[in-house]
Formats: C-alpha cells, sequence, structure tokens
C-alpha cells in the first residue's frame, strides 16, 4: 500500500503534494511526509506520524519553498508506524531522498552489506535501505542518479513503485515501478507522479501508466523518458484520462463512505449502461464476445479476489453455477497462489478486484496465466494492473471509491458478475432467450429498487442506536444471501471494530448456536427466495435461544416479520439479483454504528483501501 506523490514544474509544489497525498490517503495514513527541493538545490525532508493533516500543522513554520519535491502517505509494513519510519528516507549523507510504495524482500541482506561497506541507519524500513543502496551505487560508479536507480534496482527483489530526488538537481524526479501503481501525468510544463492519478486530476487529463520494470525520468522542459533497468528506452504512451474533479469529493455528504452508498443507483446505472439493450432483450459484454471460443470450450470457472471482492465473487458462483451450468471454484488470491493448484488450459480464471492492484490477486493472475487459463479481470480503477494483466475483462465503471470500506465497488461487482453469467449462460445455450429478457428486465429496474431500499436509512440509523454497543454480532444468510452475511460482517468490523461473524444460516446449529443469548444479535437477511421455508426456521431457532433478530426481508414478507425484534423490509426482486438489493440495509447499519462509535469510517484503523504488498 502506500501513496506516493511527485511534482515538477512551476506550480506550488508543496501545496500540490499536499493536495495528492489527502487524496491518497485512502491507501494508509500511519505516516505522512514530503521531500522538497529549492530552486538553488537545497533539499529539506519533514515527515510526522499520523494522518496528512499532523504533516500539514508540522509543516506550518517550516520553509517550504520549492521547485521538486516528492510524498508519501503510509500504511507501515517493514518498522511500526513513527517519525523515524516516515517517508521519505534519505541516504546517510544527505543527498538523496525517496519515497517507497511495496516491499523490498531482500533488504535484510542488501542491509548487512552495505553495514559492512560502514552504512548506518536510522529507521526500521526496507526503503532506507533502498535509499542507502542508490547512494552508495552512484557515490561508487561517480554516475548519475537514473544510473545509480537503474543499477540499483537490479539487486533488488520485491515490489516497488518508488520516486527518488537528488540535492542540487531541482529539476529531476527518477521513478520507477515494480508490482505496486505508477502514473505519470503530463501537465503544461509541468509534471505529476503518483500511485494514480486522482492527485493531479484537476491539472491534466494526460496520463502515462508506467509499466513493471520501467525507470521513468521527469525532467522539468524536457520530454518524459522511460527506460528499462538494462537502460533500453522505450515509447511513451500518453492515455486520456477519463475521471472529473467531482468524483473526488464529498458532495455534501459528511463521509465518502455515505456518498459512495448512496450513489448505488446512479452507479448501478453507469455499470449496465450499454450492456443491458433494447430493453433487456441482449446482454452484450464485450470482453465475453470478443472471445466467445474460450467461453464455449471452459470446462471450469475459477473466481479470484480478496475482501469484500472474493465476497462479490462468491456470489458469482452461485450466478455462474445457475445460469451457465458450469463447474465454479472460489479462491482466496492469498491462499490460491500458494496451493499449487491444477490448472488447465481450459479453465477460465476470472479475478475481481476494485483497486485493480491487490497484490495477491495480481500473483493469482500470474500463476493462472503461466499455467495456460486463459484470465478475464473484473475492476474498477482504469489503467490499474489487473485489467493490463488479463487477457480480457470488464470493468464496473463504479467511479472511485474513497471510503476503506468497499459498498458501491461490491454492487457494481455483483452486477457485474450477474451480466457475465447472463451473457455465458445465452453464449452456451443453457439460458433462452425468453429467460435472458426476463433477467435483462429486472436488471435494468435494479437501480430504482436501490434507490427505494436507501429510503431505509433514517430507521436504519435509529435501529443502530439500539446496538452500538453491542460486542459481537452474528450474520446469517443462505443461498444468495450466505455471502452477503459474510460481507455485511466485514463491514461491520471495519469500520465499528465489533466482531462480527457471517455464516451459513443451516450451519449455526452444528457450533455458533451456542453463542445464541440476549447479548448476541443475529442479523438474518431473508429475502423471498426458494429457501424462504428454511431459514424461517432458523430465525425460530435462534428466537428460541433468547437472540434478538434484525431481519432483511422483501416487501410483503410476514411470517418472518412476525418473529424478528426489527424487520428491514426491501423490494422483492428476483433471487438472483437479491444480494444488490439485501446488501444495502447491511452497509447502512454497520456505517450508523460506526458513526454512533465516533469511529473515523473512511479511515478506519489498520486497514488501506489498496492492498499492494503481500
Ligand atoms: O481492491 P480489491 O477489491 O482487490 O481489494 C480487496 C480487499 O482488500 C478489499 O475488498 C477490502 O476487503 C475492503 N476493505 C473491504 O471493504
Amino acid at each position: 500500500m502506500c501513496g506516493i506523490v511527485g511534482y515538477v514544474g512551476g506550480g506550488n509544489v508543496y501545496d500540490i503534494l499536499i493536495g495528492g497525498l489527502h487524496r491518497l490517503e485512502y491507501r494508509g495514513y500511519d505516516s505522512a511526509g514530503v521531500a522538497l527541493e529549492s530552486p538553488s538545490g537545497k533539499l529539506s525532508v519533514y515527515k510526522t506520524l499520523g494522518k496528512v493533516s499532523n504533516l500539514e500543522a508540522f509543516c506550518k513554520d517550516k520553509d517550504t519553498d520549492a521547485s521538486v519535491g516528492i510524498a508519501h502517505t503510509r500504511w507501515a509494513t517493514h518498522g511500526e508506524p513513527s517519525d523515524c519510519n516516515a517517508h521519505p528516507h534519505y541516504s546517510e549523507d544527505g543527498n538523496i531522498a525517496i519515497v517507497h510504495n511495496g516491499t523490498i524482500e531482500n533488504y535484510k541482506i542488501i542491509k548487512d552489506a552495505l553495514t559492512q561497506h560502514g552504512c548506518t541507519f536510522k529507521s526500521e524500513t526496507d526503503t532506507e535501505v533502498l535509499a542507502q543502496l542508490i547512494e552508495y551505487v552512484r557515490v561508487t560508479n561517480n554516475c548519475s542518479l537514473v544510473d545509480a536507480v537503474r543499477e540499483a534496482l537490479k539487486e533488488v527483489i520485491g515490489a516497488y513503485a518508488i520516486a527518488v530526488i537528488e540535492k542540487d538537481h531541482p529539476d529531476t524526479i527518477v521513478a520507477a515501478r515494480q508490482s505496486s501503481p505508477l502514473v505519470v501525468g503530463i501537465g503544461d510544463g509541468e509534471y505529476f507522479l503518483a500511485s494514480d492519478a486522482t492527485p493531479f486530476v484537476e491539472f491534466t487529463d494526460k496520463v502515462v501508466y508506467v509499466d513493471d520494470g520501467q525507470i521513468a525520468v521527469i525532467t522539468r522542459g524536457e520530454p518524459l523518458r522511460l527506460l528499462d533497468l538494462d537502460n533500453k528506452e522505450s515509447n511513451v504512451d500518453v492515455k486520456k484520462l477519463k475521471m472529473s474533479i467531482s468524483q473526488l469529493e464529498k458532495g455534501g455528504y459528511p463521509h465518502f463512505m455515505l456518498k459512495e452508498i448512496f450513489e448505488q443507483p446512479e452507479t448501478l446505472r453507469d455499470c449496465i449502461r450499454g450492456r443491458v439493450v433494447e430493453g433487456g432483450k441482449r446482454v452484450i459484454l464485450n470482453g465475453v464476445f470478443d472471445n466467445q471460443e474460450k467461453f464455449l470450450k471452459a470446462e471450469r470457472i475459477i473466481l479470484v479476489a480478496c475482501g469484500t471482492s472474493w465476497h462479490a465473487s462468491l456470489i458469482g458462483k452461485y450466478l455462474l453455477q445457475d445460469m451457465c451450468r458450469i463447474p465454479v471454484e472460489v479462491e482466496y488470491a492469498s491462499e490460491f497462489r500458494y496451493s499449487n493448484p491444477v490448472i488447465i488450459d481450459r479453465d477460465i480464471v476470472i479475478a475481481v478486484s476494485q483497486s485493480g492492484e491487490t497484490a495477491d490477486t495480481l500473483a493469482a493472475i500470474k500463476i493462472a496465466k503461466k499455467m495456460g487459463a486463459f484470465v478475464y479481470g473484473i475492476s474498477n480503477v482504469v489503467g490499474s494492473s489487473i485489467p493490463r494483466e488479463t487477457d480480457s475483462g470488464t470493468y464496473i465503471h463504479v467511479g472511485p471509491e474513497i471510503g476503506v470500506a468497499s459498498t458501491k465497488a461490491f454492487t457494481g461487482q455483483v452486477m457485474v458478475l450477474t451480466l457475465l453469467a447472463v451473457c455465458i449462460g445465452q453464449l452456451r445455450g443453457h439460458l433462452n432467450a425468453e429467460q435472458v429478457q426476463k433477467l435483462g428486465e429486472a436488471i435494468l429496474k435494479i437501480p430504482a429498487y436501490v434507490k427505494e431500499t436507501l429510503k431505509l436509512d433514517k430507521t436504519i440509523e435509529r435501529l443502530s442506536l439500539i446496538y452500538t454497543y453491542a460486542h459481537n454480532f452474528l450474520y446469517l444468510g443462505r443461498g444468495y444471501s450466505y455471502p452477503v452475511a459474510l460481507e455485511g460482517a466485514l463491514k461491520l468490523k471495519e469500520i465499528s471494530y465489533i466482531h462480527a461473524e457471517g455464516y451459513p444460516a443451516a450451519e449455526m446449529k452444528h457450533g455458533p448456536i451456542a453463542l445464541i443469548d440476549s447479548e448476541m444479535p443475529s442479523v438474518i437477511i431473508a429475502p423471498k427466495d426458494h429457501l424462504y421455508d428454511k431459514i424461517v426456521s432458523n430465525v425460530q431457532q435462534v428466537k428460541a435461544r433468547g437472540g434478538s433478530i434484525i431481519a432483511i426481508v422483501s416487501d410483503g414478507d410476514e411470517t418472518i416479520s412476525g418473529i424478528a425484534d426489527h424487520v428491514l423490509k426491501v423490494p422483492d426482486v428476483p433471487e438472483c439479483l437479491t444480494p444488490i438489493i439485501t446488501s444495502i440495509p447491511l452497509q447502512l447499519l454497520s456505517y450508523h454504528i460506526a458513526i454512533n462509535k465516533g469511529k473515523d469510517v473512511d479511515m478506519p484503523r489498520n486497514l488501506a483501501k489498496s492492498v499492494t504488498v503481500e
């Protein structure tokens, strides 16, 4: 994780870097720092524990005049969050400063070698080791910073996006990427550099996505250069950025999470647009139609993902099995990559990831590709690593998700998986025209039903007051509602720090039922579906043991409404579309409980939005 920013140009360097750090704070907020170089070549580093606002307070009385600078917001990996471990790190002689997102796996060996050459280290980080290594190479070889970075990186094993500046060179940033994201923005007489394009969206729409193994040499007044580690230069492919500033602001909501929850009718509309056509008669995903042969011949689908994206993938399994009658497996990417997986060339591996940068998911993709599978990506961030690494795929198009707890990306992922299942189902002849039309029409109505469901907000806000101080929660569901239960529990854990467990409702009697008493609330997801009568029994089992029940049911429900303590009624939709609807009240419940507890919902402790480390 971590976010890095760089700027060279005529603008206010410090303000641009700080603004960029705020945008990237979703990537980590253990500490923040800047390295600024004055027009005369003086290099100053300011850094401090905590959020970017702490850094701003710290810099208030400092000299921040600069013509080039780099900055960092940290999610700690090597070394605890502290002032000393904060980035930028600099070489012992103070000649270079560096910011880094990633992990250097062999840093210990390099550190030992450098120590033998007399280097001493202030921090516990792998990044300081890289700073010292680059400077050691530069001094020993008496070479330029670019050559020193190139040579140093040849010795490094691990993941990195780095930006380096050097004393007395107030016009240049040298950056490099391996398995961590890095984008350059080209403005009018200025260059930006960041982990994603959000820090410079208001300044330019011209972007260059740096590839793995590339070094970017950014010099004021000169064209951008991209080199590989062997000094071979490659073409600079400038792309147009499609992102607007309003997408990155709170738009009147107190938190990004709430804004993103309420955006869902619109984001789902964007997700469906152009994909469900002719009033629902046809569902088109170009990524599938351009690769029909692969989808026709596929013998198995394996979904790989992490966290919320894994929950969406589990819903994808139910959808693909139901509509395509194909065997489907769902794997945690972090387990899959080390599980010695059996993959054949008729497997399709689908990687699901909001950020498109999750390290475990990327590693799983690489393995699957190497073993001959066709790999399909479902991501949100355009131009991120996963869409670039996969053979084909679909964007969910829900716009930037800033809140660390995923909400609109989850429903977008589920929607794309639904479209995918319909698409493959019709292609493989398991869905006839009438079935496709019925599903297509129902999908088109979903944004309106989500809007309707959001009207529960005030009811949920009141309800949340009753449960704010519960220490544990159970979330129960069956069939399509089981992954929704897992996701509801994760949302609560992430932002309110209340322990919550998601469970298949019928499994409860095999153990967790022992936990039920008046202190253990259960959230039961029980829309009208083919398992409704079954879950009624589970609801009764909880009630019989004195547990309180919050039930999410469909409009018109009577049975569970007569048993549960609190009932939240949502629009009645076809079974395969219930997860998108039933997850909305769970997002709101976790949001309000966390707010009641005074938690920072957009930046929950210990988390980061994009997990680019193992
Ligand atoms: O960007 P990704 O979808 O690959 O991220 C996967 C998980 O890190 C992510 O879903 C995480 O669990 C979120 N904090 C959930 O709200």
